[in-house]
């Protein structure tokens, strides 16, 4: 069995030697990068290291990005040689994704891409610049996060950040851009021409849980669907990992389906090729059309209630489809039956503003677990009509659907749940 991408890591750490490492981590898709220094032993390794416990003093130091520090009379500790490593690994990776956007889409030449390595709880903010020329763009860390909450959190960032790096801060929120990395896969959204919702905390949550399916699955042929992929990042990921065999993608937005395509080929998977077949279909997803069973489900659907009349004027546009009504959960729950494979999996994200409606339309042959725990992960939950709409606030905020902080953000609960048929 090859080793895992942690051994050869820590036998690197062991014997200060990482150019074995390097190799290993380029040709891994879907490696984890700078990620990988959020593994307790690894983390414990660099702490005591560099007698310093927090990942964004570790990555935003210069050591680790600024590879004209290093002359060949430059002595590094291991820790400080793993950092940078792993930083060059990332780096390139993300500028090399940079470029095949440039060359297919305009972006702004200058800007920042919000990161995820790998696992849940590392977030990087990086900034670039020079983009436009091939070869030229030069990728620099802002500030990093660890903790599941700060997830595309950006105001999170701001706390005791410096003026460059609210500059970057205001950009990667401002901009027409979003870009968004997750694991070797990055994902543009044009925030002024494409009417999409684009990734959040779940998607990348999602992505993840996949991302380990599939890592532990002995077949090498799965066939998934995806419901509602928005932007396209769960999509593009799977489409990406050798587990996967073939991809049904069902979207009712127009737009979405489209982005969905354009970041398939950003990421070098085109609708039809040899190793995986992705079909993205734009349309309501109707259960009875799709003719086929799959090994896994996947689905982030809307998951805010819509009897309130504030988010009915929502429903037309591309935002309202991707947050309001949970008609979604109702679709792909109640056909799993016919939907899932025998020994088949269905994944869906659920908050805490939805969960007892999704619990309960879990039929009677099913069975459930929750891979983050019941109560997943607190999450900020910025809707606007929340403001709008106090009543609907406060009775969210009494049946603890909701928190509210003493500075006033408001936060949800997101809890991923996982799906199979009894005993399988
Ligand atoms: C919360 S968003 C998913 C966001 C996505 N994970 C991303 O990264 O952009 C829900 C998505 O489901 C789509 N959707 C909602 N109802 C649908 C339906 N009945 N059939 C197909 N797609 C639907 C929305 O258009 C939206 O793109």
């Amino acid at each position: 069995m090859s080793k895992s991408e942690f051994d050869i890591a820590k036998d690197s750490l062991d014997a200060g030697n990482f150019s074995l490492f390097i190799q290993e981590q380029e040709r891994r898709i879907d490696s984890s990068t700078i990620g990988l220094i959020t593994e307790p032993e690894i983390f414990e390794f660099i702490s005591s290291g560099l007698g310093e416990g927090h990942p964004n003093n570790w990555i935003t130091r210069e050591s680790t990005w600024n590879s004209g520090l290093y002359g060949p009379d430059h002595e590094m500790s291991v820790s400080e040689h793993f950092l940078h490593a792993v930083w060059q690994v990332f780096s390139l990776r993300v500028a090399r994704k940079l470029e095949i956007i440039q060359s297919k889409v305009r972006i702004s030449d200058k800007g920042a891409i919000i990161c995820f390595p790998g696992g849940f709880d590392l977030s990087v903010l990086v900034s670039y610049e020079g983009a436009g020329t091939p070869g030229s763009v030069f990728i620099r860390p802002i500030a990093a996060i660890q903790n599941p909450t700060g997830m595309l959190d950006l105001e999170g960032f701001l706390e005791n950040s410096t003026p460059r790096e609210k500059n970057a801060i205001k950009s990667a929120v401002t901009s027409v851009d979003k870009l968004v990395y997750h694991r070797g896969t990055i994902v543009h959204v044009d925030r002024q021409r494409e009417n999409v919702f684009g990734p959040t905390v779940d998607t990348v949550v999602l992505s993840e849980l996949l991302n380990i399916e599939l890592r532990k699955r002995k077949k090498k042929s799965t066939s998934i669907l995806e419901v509602g992929p928005g932007s396209g990042l769960i999509t593009v990921s799977a489409a990406l990992n050798p587990a996967t065999s073939r991809i049904v993608s069902v979207e009712i937005n127009e737009d979405a389906a489209s982005c969905t395509l354009k970041n398939l080929q950003i990421n070098g998977r085109r609708p039809t090729s040899s190793m995986v077949s992705v079909s993205v279909r734009a349309e309501k997803f109707k259960p009875q059309t799709l003719g086929e069973k799959f090994d896994i489900i996947v689905c982030n659907p809307p998951y805010v209630p819509e009897e309130d009349d504030g988010l009915e004027k929502l429903g037309a546009t591309g935002y309202g489809k991707a947050i309001s009504g949970l008609e979604l959960y109702d679709d792909v729950i109640n056909n799993l039956d016919h939907l899932l494979q025998s020994g088949g999996r269905a994944l869906l994200m659920m908050s805490s503003v939805s969960f007892d409606y999704a619990i309960n339309r879990i039929q009677e042959g099913f069975e459930f677990e929750f891979p983050l725990g019941r109560t997943g992960y607190k999450v900020p939950f910025d809707l606007d009509m929340l403001w709008d709409r106090p009543s609907w606030k406060d009775q969210l905020l009494s049946n603890k659907s909701i928190e509210q902080d003493g500075a006033g953000t408001i936060y949800h609960r997101i809890v991923p749940i996982w799906i199979h048929r009894n005993g399988q």
